[in-house]
């Protein structure tokens, strides 16, 4: 089994951030949404991985470089402009020969593991394969004669969600088998979204190539396996189990993060003195120094970082080398190099990279404001 991970696409939903860096590397928990998905893989026994870069490649090159330090072997494919999740397909066809492989989504997180999916996978394949006893039915160099009794050619995640109209939308026939997928509809069948994890035996690549561009100018993922189910192939799916999160706006991204937040255990490393104190679950990083503050996890504080005259409530994350003095935030995630300076309060925040949010020093009532394209600021 091999590994295809997504990692390129505009990410426009996460501007400004996603201006200057890949929306797969916005971190949750200080660690990036790609690496959760690496270290999904490398977990469920997957160590051939490649991944799909665009614009941000050298971005995403930088920061997993070789893979080896997930003990799995990265190889880039660069595409040349978002022309949608079934190109991504077509352009691996290379990397990805004739095996099965899982297909993430390199901005989704799910709390459920690879590896109970990727196993159902390989032995609902073996069960098949006891079964059969048409022997052409499970002939992997003729896929598309296949019958519906014939062998899993993929497997599919579903979640129930309360706007189907955002994702892809299975619908499930009176037998239980998946009979219709439809990207993004505005009037959903049901509400049962398609979560950006599949696995694919080889019948993909006919089915990739099989189809045409949707509306938006994309070669859609949901039509590729459409395409499989109506041409007669076997496409199981499972309901997902556990959290699932699309990290690609704002606020389910704070979400993924207390979600992610609530699973740490309390390791203090940095300096905290005697006049602070820290609460519960807090990471704290080396090189931090918490002077006159409270922290009150679940918070995770990156390296070098400094909080002083602070109250950092529940679920926030603070990247490294960010100074935060006399402020109050909670709910929030701010990113490498930013500072917060006399703020009273910062809440449900999402702050990009050496930002500067400072409390102005000749007390009028009026705000100065240096904000990027597609920035966005709530004034009470
Ligand atoms: O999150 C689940 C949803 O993901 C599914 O329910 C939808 O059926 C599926 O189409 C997809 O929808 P999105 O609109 O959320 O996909 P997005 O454009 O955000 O791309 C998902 C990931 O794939 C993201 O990490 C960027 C990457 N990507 C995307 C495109 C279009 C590429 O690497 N190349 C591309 O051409």
């Amino acid at each position: 089994m091999k590994g295809l991970i997504l990692s390129g696409g505009a990410g426009t939903r996460l501007r400004p951030l996603t201006h200057t860096r890949a929306k797969q590397l916005v971190p949750i928990a200080n660690k990036p949404v790609l690496f959760y998905g690496i270290e999904d893989m490398a977990a469920a026994g997957i160590t051939e991985i490649a991944i799909v870069v665009g614009d941000t490649h050298q971005e995403i090159r930088d920061a997993v470089g070789t893979g080896e330090r997930f003990g799995v072997s990265v190889t880039y494919i660069h595409q040349e402009a978002p022309l949608g999740l079934a190109h991504c397909v077509l352009i691996a066809r290379d990397f990805l020969g004739d095996d099965c492989f899982v297909m993430y989504l390199g901005d989704n997180m799910l709390e459920q593991g690879l590896a109970g999916f990727v196993a159902q996978f390989e032995q609902q394949r073996k069960q098949d394969s006891r079964l059969a006893t048409d022997s052409r039915a499970l002939d992997d160099s003729q896929p598309s004669t296949d019958c519906r009794a014939g062998r899993c050619r993929a497997q599919i995640l579903l979640a129930p969600v309360g706007n189907p109209s955002s994702f892809g939308v299975a619908e499930i026939g009176p037998d239980g088998d998946v009979v219709n997928l439809v990207e993004k509809p505005r009037d959903p069948p049901s509400n049962l979204a398609l979560v950006g994890v599949y696995i694919f035996d080889a019948s993909i690549h006919e089915a990739v190539r099989a189809i045409e561009p949707s509306a938006r100018g994309e070669l859609e993922i949901t039509d590729a396996i459409h395409w499989l189910i109506r041409t007669g192939h076997r496409v199981d799916h499972r309901i997902l189990e556990g959290w699932w999160i699309d990290t690609g706006k704002k606020d389910p991204l704070l979400e993924c993060n207390r979600l992610v937040l609530d699973t740490i255990t309390r390791q203090v490393d940095g300096m905290v003195d005697d006049t602070s104190r820290v609460e519960g679950r807090v990471v704290v990083a080396e090189g931090v120094r918490i002077v006159s503050s409270t922290v009150r996890g679940p918070v995770v504080i990156g390296a070098g970082s400094r909080i002083e005259n602070t109250f950092i409530g529940p679920y926030t994350s603070i990247g490294a080398n960010c100074v935060i003095t006399d402020s109050e935030l909670d709910h929030s995630v701010v990113l490498d190099g930013s500072h917060v300076i006399g703020i009273n309060r910062i809440t449900d925040s999402l702050i990009g990279q050496h930002v500067r949010v400072v409390r102005s020093p000749d007390h009028r009532s009026a705000a100065r404001l240096l904000l990027g394209d597609h920035s966005q600021v709530e004034w009470e």
